[in-house]
Order: structure tokens, then C-alpha cells, then sequence
């Protein structure tokens, strides 16, 4: 389970503070009442959590305003300690490119091979296959798919396209990936995998939030849990 080559390490000194913070941050999608309400958040470099909140709490509201795929409607956010609110928009792609993101329908291009759905984010990046070749071929193989590498994701099955899913959002050595209910559509067992899989490249450096619904994947872990309930968010843990 080496990925020596494709490590995701932050290289921020460890002294710096965290990642991910929130301050008051509330958040509605357009004149709608808001979604999200008063949430404190803190996530350090490294750290692991579960974002946990029955269907409509808010779980794939809040991963947007991570992913800047949403503003707030108030309050501070800050990400590698940038305050986003008076970030130049030239700013904009190298915090995106810091943040991986998984989603639940994979969202995969299914006309690519699986290595060429991993290797997309380097190709547009601007790298040569000569010199990404390996590191693919490598997470793949991480991820169990190394005999699929040439496969078509239709051809493809639900815990495979998943863990294809997580490659692709990891090539690029993100600080920070997002996981909204990767196991949403996965059997229990797929599900663990999967679990494990993201827990493994936590303990490689990577700051991960995993949403999900399924506390059965959740209570065994022993993972720290964040939980959203009416727009609110609880239990931030001591590891936050
Ligand atoms: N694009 C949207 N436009 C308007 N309301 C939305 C949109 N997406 C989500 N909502 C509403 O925001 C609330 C939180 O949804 P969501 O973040 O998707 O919850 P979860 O991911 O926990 O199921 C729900 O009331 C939902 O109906
Ligand atoms: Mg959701």
C-alpha cells in the first residue's frame, strides 16, 4: 500500500494553523432561508473527521462552501489560513488545486480509460505522460484497480468506479479531500473498503472529511464525527 511517489504530505510547515476554519458561517441557496447557521469549524493539517446529519441537514451544503462551489451568506472562511472573501480571483484555481473532492455518483468520463480519468487532472495541468506515467499506474494500483487500468468505467463496478473516484481526486496531491457519502451507493462491505482506503491517505498527511449517513461505517471506526442537525453543526471534536 506504498505510494511513495504520490504522497500526499502537506509541505505547509506543521507549526501553521489549520486548514480549513469557519467562523460563523452561515450559508442559503439564493432568497431561501439558510441552510447552515452559526458553524465554528477548525480543521487541522492532517486531521480525519466524518460529517455526519440525516438527508437535507446540510452535509453537501457545507463540503461547498469548502469546495468554493458556494459562498457564505455570513460569516469568515478560511482556507491555508486565506481569508476567501478578499482573495484575488488569480488565487482562486491554487486553492482549488489544493482541495480533492469525491463524489457519490463518481462523476467519472466514461468515454476515458480508468488511467485516463486519473491522469486528466496532471494532463490539463500541463505534465507529460513520460513523467506522470508511473504515478498513476502506481495509484491504481493502490486503489486494487491496477488490473482495470485499461477498462472503461461503464464496464466498471459501483465500489470500483468509487475507488477510481478517490485516484483521480488524489493525483494531483490534494491537502485536503472531500468525500460526499462515497459509500451512498456501495454495499456495507465496499462501503468499509472504502473507509479504509480514505484513512489509509489520512495517515499518509491528507486532511480528509468523509460525509455519510451510515453510522454503521462511522461507530467502528473510532473516527472523530462531526454532526449537522437543522443547519446546526455539533460534537466538533478535541482533534479538530
Ligand atoms: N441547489 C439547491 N437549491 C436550493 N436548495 C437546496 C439546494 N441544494 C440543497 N438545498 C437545500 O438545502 C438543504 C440542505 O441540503 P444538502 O446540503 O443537500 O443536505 P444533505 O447533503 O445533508 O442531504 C436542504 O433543505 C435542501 O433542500
Ligand atoms: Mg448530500
Amino acid at each position: 500500500m506504498s505510494r511513495r511517489n504520490v504522497n500526499a504530505i502537506p509541505t505547509d510547515d506543521p507549526s501553521a494553523g489549520p486548514v480549513l476554519e469557519f467562523q460563523a458561517v452561515a450559508m442559503r441557496y439564493g432568497r431561501s432561508p439558510e441552510v447552515l447557521r452559526d458553524i465554528h469549524l477548525s480543521l487541522a493539517p492532517g486531521s480525519f473527521h466524518f460529517l455526519t446529519g440525516a438527508s437535507g441537514a446540510g452535509k453537501s451544503s457545507l463540503l461547498k462552501l469548502i469546495y468554493l462551489a458556494h459562498e457564505p451568506s455570513r460569516g469568515l472562511v478560511r482556507l491555508f489560513g486565506r481569508d476567501i472573501a478578499t482573495l484575488p480571483r488569480s488565487e482562486l484555481p491554487w486553492i482549488r488545486r489544493r482541495i480533492g473532492v469525491v463524489f457519490q455518483e463518481y462523476r467519472l468520463l466514461d468515454h476515458l480509460s480508468a488511467f485516463d480519468n486519473v491522469a486528466l487532472p496532471l494532463r490539463i495541468a500541463g505534465r507529460k505522460l513520460s513523467d506522470y506515467r508511473s504515478d498513476v499506474a502506481e495509484l491504481l494500483h493502490w486503489v486494487g484497480l491496477g488490473a482495470r487500468m485499461h477498462a472503461l468505467p461503464p464496464t466498471l463496478s459501483g465500489g470500483e468506479k468509487q475507488r477510481l473516484a478517490i485516484a483521480r481526486a488524489v493525483v494531483a496531491r490534494p491537502d485536503i479531500l472531500l468525500a460526499d457519502e462515497p459509500t451512498g451507493n456501495l454495499d456495507h462491505e465496499m462501503g468499509q473498503r472504502i473507509v479504509r482506503l480514505l484513512i489509509e491517505l489520512n495517515r499518509q498527511g491528507t486532511t480528509v472529511v468523509v460525509s455519510t449517513h451510515d453510522r454503521s461505517l462511522v461507530e467502528p471506526s473510532g473516527m472523530p464525527v462531526l454532526r449537522l442537525e437543522a443547519g446546526r453543526l455539533y460534537g466538533v471534536s478535541a482533534a479538530a
